[in-house]
């Protein structure tokens, strides 16, 4: 295994993942699943994480897809072992307790979009390609695609996508929700850096406290998501940035979170 194919730089708890392999447009092999996870297990114990950064190296490409030469040969069990790495890969991502932006700059094919459909946010290059195309390939989507993309875009627009296996633009899939913006290419750096700033800035732990009651109350009946979401609202009022953050308000200054 080797950990060069993701680059980490973490700039004051904003870390930024570039997945590095780019003359295979940085489709996702085994080497580059593991390499993932190893960061994402030093993530998890990160002591001052703000928000995560996932890209992918060169301008043509984010993610190309799981890695067809290395899926060729595999039997059924190599695929079901191969998938599972994946799920439990893309989950820790999903997992992370603070904001994923997935920053698609070029192609997002396959398993590259049910890698940025674990994301928080989505931020698209305005040449982005966004695509299901696994029943090209006589196989289905296995990295979560046919669950996260119904419940991201709805079933109907999921259904279009995995049995047709098209391709859409950025601003097709802005449209149908599965973005949050579009960029152009140029200027996506420049964006990413003020979305970080702007997701830093606030109050770390109720940043992280919002994104729990979206992530968890999701799996939840509405009446349960609302008791979570008043814990969680209520959990607030236990630490010092309520205080600051409405102090500050109240004294006509900037909160120091
Ligand atoms: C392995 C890949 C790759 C992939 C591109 N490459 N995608 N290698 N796996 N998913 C390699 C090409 O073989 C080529 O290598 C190099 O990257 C550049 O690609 P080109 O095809 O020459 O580029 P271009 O003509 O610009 O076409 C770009 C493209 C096309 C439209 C993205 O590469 C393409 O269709 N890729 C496959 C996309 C796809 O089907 N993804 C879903 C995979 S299945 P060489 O050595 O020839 O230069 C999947 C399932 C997930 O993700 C679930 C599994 C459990």
């Amino acid at each position: 295994m080797s950990e060069s194919v993701i680059e980490k730089v973490d700039n004051d708890g904003v870390v930024r993942l570039t997945i590095t392999r780019p003359k295979a447009l940085n489709a996702l092999n085994s080497d580059v699943l593991s390499a993932l996870e190893a960061h994402l297990v030093e993530l998890e114990a990160h002591p001052d994480l703000r928000a995560v950064l996932i890209t992918g190296a060169g301008e043509k490409s984010f993610v190309a897809g799981a890695d067809i030469t290395e899926m060729r040969e595999k039997t059924p069990e190599e695929a079901r072992a191969f998938a599972s790495q994946a799920l439990r890969t893309i989950k820790r991502l999903e997992e992370l307790p603070v904001p994923v932006v997935a920053l698609v700059n070029g192609f997002c094919l396959g398993g590259g979009c049910e890698l940025a459909l674990a994301c928080d946010w989505a931020v698209a290059s305005d040449n982005a390609v966004f695509g299901q195309p696994e029943v090209l390939l006589g196989v289905i989507p296995g990295f979560g695609g046919t669950q996260r993309l119904p419940r991201r875009v709805g079933p109907a627009m999921a259904i279009d996508l995995v049995t047709t296996g098209r391709k859409i633009n950025a601003e097709e899939a802005l449209r149908i929700g599965l973005v949050n913006r579009v960029m152009p290419q140029a200027e996506l750096d420049a964006y990413a850096d003020e979305l970080t700033k702007q997701l830093s800035g606030n109050g770390p732990q109720a940043v992280r406290n919002a994104k729990q009651a979206v992530h968890d109350g999701m799996d939840q009946d509405l009446t349960s998501a609302l008791a979570l979401e008043t814990s969680l609202f209520a959990l607030c009022f236990a630490g010092e940035e309520q205080s600051e953050g409405m102090s500050a308000f109240v004294e006509k200054r900037k909160p120091n979170f």
